[in-house]
């Protein structure tokens, strides 16, 4: 339980990843994070090796390395965490990644919400340049890279990494149509890598410690540990950071929560469980991790909690395709329904289901696809409908029509 890699007491020197890097071969580089099994921490659980030999197998002089750092997902911290404390760690891990793939230009895309931060990352550029670990020709080694950051647009769907890519190049931060991934075609058309702040900032550690070491951290093919950003109805709520694969439990432990009637885990298009499944385990197999842990104790009426997450989705839906643009409006109908007492049994909110599930397979991207996680759960754990219609009123079967 106690294995602790970011957040440990500690830390090996900054830049000391780097220059074991340098010394390795960029094929090298990229080989020892595909065998550490690391899934990105942005949510998508995407291997990070095999992104990184994508772009670095991509031909082109020019090569981007971009660190999403848009943290956008309500109740996720755990990445302003690592920018406060380990910008040095993380433009380090960009170096690296510049290096795996050929790349020598950096950009951090902060979120809107946090340019109080620019100052620490700044510094921190300022710190490693200073010891020769950013800039031209690093340590004689021929390879060159810095970092900028640039501001964040302040819409969730700019986290999404090609709408990400459109508001860096300065359009409105839409997602792209996939194929081309930016591994081939990204930021100004050319390879680009995105990775989440706690990607990148694992990334040292895995090339100092070897791929084993953090393979050896996780569960099965879940390897190394996660960082999670944990609020709502506990003691303590924060930054807790435990292996992947460990149960649910563990962390709700850690955190004190008490009396718990929902946790919710990977934001609101995450998944929202009841008491009786927080022996899950937190892994891609299982409980998705993103960054975000809520738990709501048994005083919080969930219909409302849902109402919040679904205006939300409206809100943030770029609206760009119709099935999450129109959908996400749809489910907040149906939640105004069960809120005013208009729908008495489940039979009712059969189309709204169908929705949902049309939402998840043609909605463009991650967004509209998850959306209806939060309508699906909630409904289905915490909301309790008579199940047989009495009103007479309705279009179920059990109703007079
Ligand atoms: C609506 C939406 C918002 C997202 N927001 C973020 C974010 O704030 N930070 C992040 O790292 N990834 C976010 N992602 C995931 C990114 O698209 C991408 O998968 C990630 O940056 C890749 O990094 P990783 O491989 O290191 O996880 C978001 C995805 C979607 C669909
Ligand atoms: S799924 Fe939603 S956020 Fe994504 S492109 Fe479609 S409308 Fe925009």
């Amino acid at each position: 339980m106690e294995k602790k890699v970011l957040l440990a007491e500690n830390q090996p020197e900054f830049g000391a990843g780097l220059e074991k890097a340098l010394e390795m071969t960029p094929a090298d580089v990229v080989y020892e994070i595909r065998d550490s099994g690391m899934k990105g921490r942005g949510g998508a659980g995407f291997p990070t090796g095999v992104k990184w030999n994508l772009a670095g197998a991509s031909s082109s002089d020019v090569k981007y390395v971009i660190c999403n750092a848009d943290e956008g997902e309500p109740g996720t911290f755990k990445d302003r965490l690592l920018l406060e404390k380990y910008s040095e760690r993380l433009i380090e891990g960009m170096a690296i990644g510049g290096y795996a793939i050929g790349g020598s230009h950096g950009i951090i895309y902060l979120r809107a919400e946090y340019p109080y931060l620019i100052p620490a990352i700044e510094k921190a550029r300022k710190n490693l340049m200073n010891k020769g670990l950013l800039g031209e020709n690093i340590k004689g080694s021929g390879f060159s890279f810095d970092v900028e950051i640039r501001p964040g647009a302040g819409a969730y769907v700019c986290g999404e990494e090609t709408s990400l890519i459109e508001s860096l190049e300065g359009k409105r931060g839409e997602p792209r149509n996939k194929p081309p991934y930016p591994v081939n075609s990204g930021y100004l058309a050319k390879p680009t890598i995105v990775n989440n702040v706690e990607t990148f900032c694992a990334v040292p550690h895995i090339i100092l410690n070897g791929s084993g070491w953090y393979s050896d951290l996780g569960a099965g093919d879940c390897t190394g540990t996660k960082l999670f950003s944990i609020s709502g109805d506990v003691e303590k709520p924060g930054v807790y950071e435990i292996p992947m694969g460990a149960p649910l439990k563990d962390l709700l432990e850690l955190a004190g929560a008490k009396d718990v009637q929902a946790v919710q885990v990977g934001g609101a298009s995450g998944s929202t469980i009841p008491a009786s499944e927080i022996h899950r385990a937190l892994s891609f197999k299982d409980l998705p991790p993103g960054g975000s842990v809520i738990v709501f104790n048994n005083s919080v009426d969930m219909i409302e909690v849902l109402a919040n997450f679904m205006e939300f989705f409206v809100h943030e839906s770029c609206g760009q395709c119709t099935p999450c643009r129109e959908g996400n409006l749809r489910l907040m109908d149906a939640i105004h329904l069960i809120i005013n007492g208009d729908i008495c049994c489940v039979e009712s909110l059969t189309p709204f289901f169908e929705l949902a599930e049309t939402m998840k397979l043609s909605s463009k991207c991650g967004l509209g696809q998850t959306s209806a996680n939060c309508f699906i759960d909630i409904i289905n754990n915490f909301v309790e409908l008579s199940g047989e219609c009495e009103c007479g009123e309705c279009n179920c079967e059990g109703g007079d029509e």
